[in-house]
């Protein structure tokens, strides 16, 4: 019950606290990562649609997968504002309801961070990108400084609260998925508390053939 509440208070509170990090830079960088995203596009946790203003025409069809009802019903809104193009579907990263190879490109940003198993998301990715098909991700992960990562591992509240994982290491998880990776850059996310600054931003692509 109380988990329940707050999930409602984070989707409701998630752009209010979103404001300040977009405005720094992060929406900048949002814009950079999806310029890139074309044809059949699928995102992943895509939460209250901050990634919705960024998508440019080369993309013809926009799915946008997201699992919790409180943050779907602020992406429904967004959606709505923004002139209603894209379907939206609740379902997890783990078990996408999509057939083999159905995306060209496929999107996540700070949402590996939160799916219960970084593994099977992956694979599930992959399975639903066609052969070359490209995976754009932006999210912030395990620190290379041995005392953040310490704090990062006690993972404290409210992270557990939202089901996020500030100590994942998705550069690793990527690179060791069906998925090469293709460009990578590392950075901070601005004005981020310490332990969800460091950030990865990039590119990765199902292999032609498999
Ligand atoms: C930190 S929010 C990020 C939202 C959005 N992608 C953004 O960049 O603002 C993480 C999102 O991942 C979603 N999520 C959690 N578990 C998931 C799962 N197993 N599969 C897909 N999305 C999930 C959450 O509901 C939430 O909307």
């Amino acid at each position: 019950m109380f988990r329940r509440l707050f999930l409602w208070c984070y989707a409701a509170l998630f752009n209010a606290m979103s404001g300040p990090v977009e405005r720094a830079g992060l929406r900048d960088q949002r814009r950079a990562l999806l310029a890139q995203a074309s044809g059949a596009t699928v995102e992943i946790g895509a939460g209250t649609g901050l990634n919705l203003p960024h998508y440019p025409p080369a993309v013809s069809s926009l799915v946008l997968v997201e699992p919790d009802v409180h943050m779907r019903r602020r992406l429904s809104k967004r959606r709505a504002k923004l002139g209603g193009y894209a379907e939206i579907v609740d379902a997890t990263a783990e078990k996408l309801p999509f057939p083999d190879a159905t995306f060209d490109t496929a999107v996540v940003t700070f949402a590996l961070c939160s799916v219960a198993d970084e593994k099977a998301a992956l694979a599930e990715i992959g399975r639903v990108l066609v052969p070359g098909g490209s995976l754009l991700f932006l999210e912030h992960v395990r620190s290379t400084d041995p005392m953040i990562a310490a704090k990062q591992d006690e993972i404290p509240f409210p992270y557990p609260l939202i089901g996020c994982h500030p100590n994942r290491d998705t550069l690793a998880a990527i690179e060791t998925s069906p998925l090469l990776v293709e460009s990578v850059r590392h950075g901070e996310v601005p004005r981020a508390p310490t332990i969800e600054r460091p950030m990865i931003v990039g590119t990765a692509r199902r292999p032609s053939t498999a």
